[in-house]
């Protein structure tokens, strides 16, 4: 994801800077260069030794080892993190004061910037630093954080810093430019939809949401706004995308008719259930001295059907996905008519390795001109990837 990618990791001293190891690590595993430039404070942390054997190169510490390191770092790189950020180096920042190798390397960075605070709670919440975020974030530096939660002295509030996957996550999000998808809102659909039957019963499609939730992650990454309405999922969504929860079909259709009216476009990865139960009941049925119990079902809504003029009339791009035990192809090209879709993802259902619930997937992109991509058998985390690659193509 970051192949020749230069990224600069400024480490200050808080506790937190044990995180940036992992940080380090993950930016280096996503094909990133990494120069790691630490305070005084950090290096009483974390060792230098730790970072430097993890990036592959010399961890600057002195502003005067290498004189010029601070104004070159900064030029060179595609994205300075400076993680963990305390109050100290926002200060430092805020104000532009330079008086040693991390906040002379910041002064000098033109590249955009990523600050993860963490420190204490009080810390965090007095108006100075209050002030010098703000200072910051005014002029364009990304703040992300800090997250609730136990700190280090036991107290309990804002000041944990981000997650290193999830500051991976806004790197990648902050130096994938270029994305046809980037600032662009696509509404991406994921999960199944649940048919109460009682109270505590339901009728129910198999679905991990696994799918929808990679086209919306990977979405995210390419710099797209990215609205997730997700059904009862089993696995826990991307943190960038905005979530909108639903459970049932009529919910999904509801979310979709709201948020489709400025979407660019529409991934319909969700398996919503098509049959509804007629007549759901305000009481748990009880089991009593029944041998059977008979539940009629009824047609529910069709989603992109419903749907199609609201898309047709704002020109919303719109993905969906067929399901089929037979003749996918055939199926497939019949539901890109019958939906008024652009173009469609077919699966095919009663296979372990693809489809509702696998975590692997195997899909035949079709449009009205027919076979797009035949893919191999992917993660759906690839299966997304080489998706959105072709909407991209579409809509740029
Ligand atoms: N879909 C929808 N509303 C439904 C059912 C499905 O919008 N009630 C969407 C799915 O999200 C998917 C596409 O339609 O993008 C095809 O779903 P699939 O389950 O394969 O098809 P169905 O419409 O249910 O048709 P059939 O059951 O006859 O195969």
């Amino acid at each position: 994801m970051l192949d020749g990618r230069r990224v600069l990791l400024v480490v200050s001293g808080g506790i937190a800077a044990y995180k940036s190891v992992t940080l380090l690590r993950r930016l280096r595993q996503a094909g990133a260069r990494v120069d790691v430039v630490m305070t005084d404070s950090a290096e009483k942390m974390v060792g230098a030794t730790t970072f430097e054997a993890l990036s592959g190169r010399p961890v600057l510490t002195d502003l005067w080892s290498e004189p010029l390191a601070h104004i070159e770092l900064g030029r060179e790189a595609d994205l300075a993190i400076i993680a963990p950020a305390t109050a100290n180096i926002l200060a430092k920042m805020a104000h532009g004061i330079a008086d040693d190798m991390a906040s002379s390397t910041l002064l000098a960075a033109d590249c955009p910037l990523l600050a993860c605070p963490a420190m204490n709670v009080r810390m965090w919440s007095h108006s100075a630093t209050q002030a010098n975020v703000q200072a910051l974030a005014d002029r364009g530096v990304r703040i992300m954080g800090p997250e609730e939660g136990e700190l280090a002295e036991g107290e309990v509030g804002p000041g944990r810093m981000s997650e290193p996957e999830d500051i991976l996550a806004a790197a990648v999000r902050l130096m994938r430019s270029g994305s046809a998808l980037a600032g662009r809102k696509i509404v991406v659909t994921a999960g199944p939809t649940l048919a109460p039957v009682d109270p505590v019963r339901f009728v129910g499609n198999r679905s991990s949401g696994r799918m929808g939730l990679a086209v919306a992650s990977s979405a995210w990454l390419r710099g797209a706004d990215v609205v997730l309405i997700a059904g009862p999922t089993t696995i826990v969504p991307p943190r960038g995308p905005q979530l909108i929860r639903v459970e049932t079909s009529r919910e999904m259709l509801e979310a979709l008719q709201q948020e489709l009216a400025d979407a660019a476009v529409l991934v319909m990865a969700a398996a919503v259930a098509d049959f509804v139960v007629a007549d759901p009941l305000e009481q748990k049925i009880k089991r009593g001295d029944r041998d059977h119990l008979e539940i009629r079902l009824e047609s529910g809504p069709d989603l992109l059907a419903e749907t199609r003029d609201l898309r047709a009339g704002v020109g919303v791009f719109t993905l969906g996905f067929a399901l089929e035990t037979e003749d996918p192809i055939g199926n497939g090209r019949r539901k890109l008519e019958s939906k008024g879709i652009d173009m469609v993802a077919v699966n095919e259902a009663g296979r372990a390795d693809r489809g509702a619930e696998a975590e692997t997937n195997q899909v035949v992109l079709i449009d009205a001109e027919g076979v797009v991509e035949n893919m191999p058998l992917l993660s759906k985390a690839e299966v997304a990837e080489r998706l959105l690659d072709h909407v991209e193509g579409r809509i740029s």
